[in-house]
């Protein structure tokens, strides 16, 4: 099939590579002329794992192509799909003016039938809103749906090519027709592909996205309550998760979900659920306790070290807002470590891919490490923010060996208590006995 991908940001580009791979032709849109000559030539703008193997061999096939004319773009495909952004505005409410810019010209353009595909997170009735923008000029059948989409970062070549199911919001029958053709080779596996109206599927999207940051923050006040009565969190986590009503996953607890996804979209429903007179008690919730858990390291290293950080040498492993990725976007890390510069602290930090990110963020307030070793040089501390494989098994006796002093503060748990009091450390990590 003819697809057209608009907007070659993180979704754009993993939806339009995935789709080149089971056989489709892909032109994806980009405004940035720079981006797009650069994706021409091979190189790929994010860091995401697998990705650059099914890109590369799909360029090479002629099946993805990258323009900068709308124009072309929408030419190519009876498929259209809109990847761009929708950041939050200052009310925390999501900004449509990409969107809805790009539906006006795709209304002035089109010359045949195109389903004009939402994949975007957009609030609910923003369907509706493309559909009367484009209508305002379109000379030809059009239809738009709704399809968001369910990747994790670090994991979207997986999740976008076997996924658990396809969400697809459409009214029209010609419109499900294509979109059930487009995606059959990814549910071969007999997953679903759930068919609903536009809303519900727009919905959907907030609804996952807010339930599992819930989730999180539910494990994360627990945790916290497991140190004001001596309980341990992993045996709480274990013991809750086999209910296979609750289950096991997103249980983990630590200092809080980051992300371009949870943070925004959660912010998004709340304001949608007040613009629609409905007071999302629980997310309210969730908001203000994961802003407090993104600092809940603080007070204990101040409890450690007096009050008195001042001068300290703090060792931060972990930049990323999770692992596998180097996107620091409302990253924990980012949080600790503005409170800790404020402390009078020093900062040497690494993390395997975030640190350019993190470099244009924080200049020279930090000191940039080459390795985990080098971090934790002469280190009053070593403070952990996100759990990448390699900091899981640290040798130890190199730790003791380079740190000024043998305290851990780990905000992800990487660690058994009982080993790293058998290896000497002084370890704090959340809703875990010390
Ligand atoms: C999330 C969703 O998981 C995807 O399904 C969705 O498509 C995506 O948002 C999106 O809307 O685009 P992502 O933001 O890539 O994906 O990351 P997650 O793996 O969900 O992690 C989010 C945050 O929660 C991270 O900061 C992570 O450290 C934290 N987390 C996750 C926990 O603190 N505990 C857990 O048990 C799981």
């Amino acid at each position: 099939m003819k697809i057209t991908v608009i907007g070659t940001g993180y979704v754009g580009l993993v939806t339009g590579t995935c789709l080149a791979e089971t056989g489709n032709e892909v032109i994806c849109v980009d405004i940035d002329q720079e981006k797009v000559e650069k994706m021409r030539s091979g190189v790929i703008p994010i860091y995401e794992p697998h990705l650059d193997i099914l890109f590369d061999r799909n360029i090479k096939a002629n099946r993805l192509q990258f323009t900068t004319s709308l124009e072309e773009g929408l030419q190519h495909g009876e498929i259209i799909f809109l990847a761009l952004p929708t950041p939050e505005d200052e009310d925390g409410s999501a900004d449509l003016s990409y969107v809805l810019n790009v539906s006006e010209e795709i209304g002035k353009k089109i010359k045949s039938y195109k389903v004009i595909v939402d994949k975007s997170t957009v609030p609910v009735g923003t369907a509706e809103k493309v559909y009367s923008v484009i209508a305002k000029n379109a000379s030809c059948e059009f239809d738009v749906v709704s399809n968001p989409e369910f990747l994790r970062e670090g994991f979207a070549v997986d999740d976008f090519m076997k996924p658990e199911r396809i969400v697809v919001g459409s009214s029209s029958d010609r419109a499900t027709v294509l979109m059930q053709k487009l995606y059959s080779p990814f549910v071969r596996s007999g997953n679903p592909i759930l068919i609903m109206d536009e809303k519900s599927a727009e919905l959907t999207k907030y609804a996952a996205n807010s339930f599992l940051a819930t989730k999180i923050t539910f494990m994360n006040e627990i945790a916290n309550y497991c140190e004001k009565v001596g309980a341990d969190v992993d045996k709480v986590r274990v013991g809750m998760g086999t209910d296979s009503r609750i289950g096991k996953r997103f249980l983990f607890p630590g200092i809080g979900y980051g992300g371009s996804c949870f943070p925004k979209d959660v912010k998004a429903l709340q304001k949608a659920g007040k613009d629609s007179n409905y007071d999302f008690k629980i997310l309210n919730a969730v908001i203000d306790v994961n802003v407090r858990q993104k600092t809940i390291l603080l007070p204990k290293m101040e409890g450690y070290f007096k009050d008195d950080l001042k001068g300290k040498t703090i060792a931060v492993w972990g930049l990323a807002f999770k692992p596998e990725t180097d996107d620091i976007r409302e990253a924990p890390a980012i949080d600790m470590m503005n409170g800790l510069l404020k402390r009078g602290a020093t900062l040497q930090v690494f993390d395997p891919e975030a640190m350019p990110n993190i470099k244009k963020q924080f200049g020279d307030t930090l000191q940039y490490s080459e390795s985990m070793y080098d971090a934790v040089k002469g280190a009053d501390a070593l403070l952990i923010c996100t759990e990448w494989s390699i900091f899981r098994t640290p040798d130890y006796a190199k730790l003791r060996e380079l740190m000024n002093d043998t305290v851990i503060f780990d905000g992800r748990n990487l660690y058994n208590v009982d080993d790293l009091k058998t290896e000497k450390f002084t370890y704090i990590s959340i809703g875990r006995k010390e």
